[in-house]
């Protein structure tokens, strides 16, 4: 019976033409295998000659945040005093704009090791240790003096080291300015919130705070509120003007109600784990670098919120003026709610007393 083979199992030397086809295809596939491995081999020759101590380690951070956001740019001026310190030794690689994912999955990352450092603001970190909640007590700063006393003295040292059992901890801390509310309409007074949907953090208390003011909260990452904004899944939302400008939510809210709520600063998170595998050596370049973007990002606040003001502006955003006074007063309860727990009240308590006499 004929078949209808392509060549002869029988005849090796067959002439078909397919066989000879795939004859050469063998040939050339050998050939690629042989050459490949030799490349492999080399570059482990390579990679033997060079010290493993010269081999530079390589740290990931990611937040989510816009590459002309100024935090991005203080992480941008970290990664580049981190090389400078450790000559190469030592570097960083940015990951911005979520591209590993929201703050609260990278927040889990550090956990488990699978990320080294994160920024998460102050309402991110307040669903893994309770005492950020502190910072999202609204109208709690007197001034920026007040501000900085406590971020930077016992209390928020105290804060910031609280989440190590939990896998990372706090490196440094950034200012964020005022958080104050955007819409497609100006809000004056907190009777304006009654039936909006406003979009906050990840947050119990950014949640509540909006309760008592009158609006209907919904917590949502960042990334998604551009969107929800330009498709009326939110009606309002909340960030300084920086936020505001270079994530171009003004282009879909352009009124900016001066409320000044928060005062919530972003921290630096690196995980306990990768700060482990560092030698001393490697931890004091990568706490040196943190400091200084810190001090370089403060320095540049001030610029980078006047620079989004003008920019706003000039592309057709509002700025109003507000009773911030009803919006003080409707969010005393937060404040009672806060106290009832003792490590808290005490928390409080120290904060209050740094504000100036
Ligand atoms: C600010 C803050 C971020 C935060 C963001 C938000 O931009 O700096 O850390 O993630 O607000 O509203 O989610």
């Amino acid at each position: 019976m004929k078949t209808d083979r392509t060549f002869s199992e029988s005849d090796p030397c067959s002439n078909s033409p397919t066989y000879k086809y795939r004859g050469g295809l063998y040939v050339f596939l050998y050939i690629c295998a042989i050459v490949l491995v030799a490349l492999i081999l080399n570059q482990d020759i390579h990679a033997a000659e060079i010290p493993s101590s010269e081999k530079p380690k390589v740290l990931k951070l990611a937040h989510n945040l816009h590459q002309t956001h100024p935090v991005h740019l203080a992480f941008i001026a970290m990664r580049d005093k981190l090389n400078t310190l450790s000559e190469g030794r030592l570097k960083m690689k940015v990951y911005p704009a979520g591209q590993m994912g929201s703050s609260t999955e990278i927040l889990q990352m550090l956990q488990i090791g699978a990320l080294d450092m994160a920024k998460g603001s102050a309402s991110d970190l307040e669903t893994f240790e309770s005492s950020f909640s502190l910072f999202n007590l609204p109208f709690l700063f007197e001034d920026e003096q007040h501000f900085d006393a406590v971020l930077n003295g016992e209390v928020g040292r105290t804060v910031m080291q609280k989440t190590r059992a939990l896998g990372f901890f706090c490196m440094t801390s950034y200012v964020a300015g005022y958080r104050s509310f955007y819409a497609k309409k100006p809000i004056h007074t907190p009777a304006d919130l009654k039936g909006m949907k406003v979009r906050v953090q990840v947050s119990p208390m950014n949640l509540e705070m909006v309760r008592l003011m009158g609006g209907s909260a919904t917590s949502m990452s960042f990334g998604e509120v551009y969107t929800a904004l330009q498709q009326g899944v939110v009606d309002v939302a909340e960030n300084n003007e920086s936020s505001w400008v270079e994530t171009r939510h003004i282009e879909v809210t352009p009124y900016f109600s001066e409320t000044r709520h928060l005062s919530l600063p972003d921290f630096l998170t690196v995980s306990t784990q990768s700060w482990n595998r560092l030698s001393p050596q490697e931890q004091i370049w990568l706490q040196e670098a943190a400091d200084y973007s810190a001090r370089l990002q403060r320095e540049n606040w001030h610029k980078s919120t006047d620079e989004a003001r003008e920019k706003a502006l000039a592309s057709g955003g509002k700025m109003i003026t507000v009773d911030r006074e009803a919006f003080r007063q409707s969010v005393t309860p937060l404040y009672e709610q806060f106290r009832s727990k003792d490590d808290q009240r005490e928390l409080l308590e120290q904060t209050l007393l740094l504000k100036r006499a």
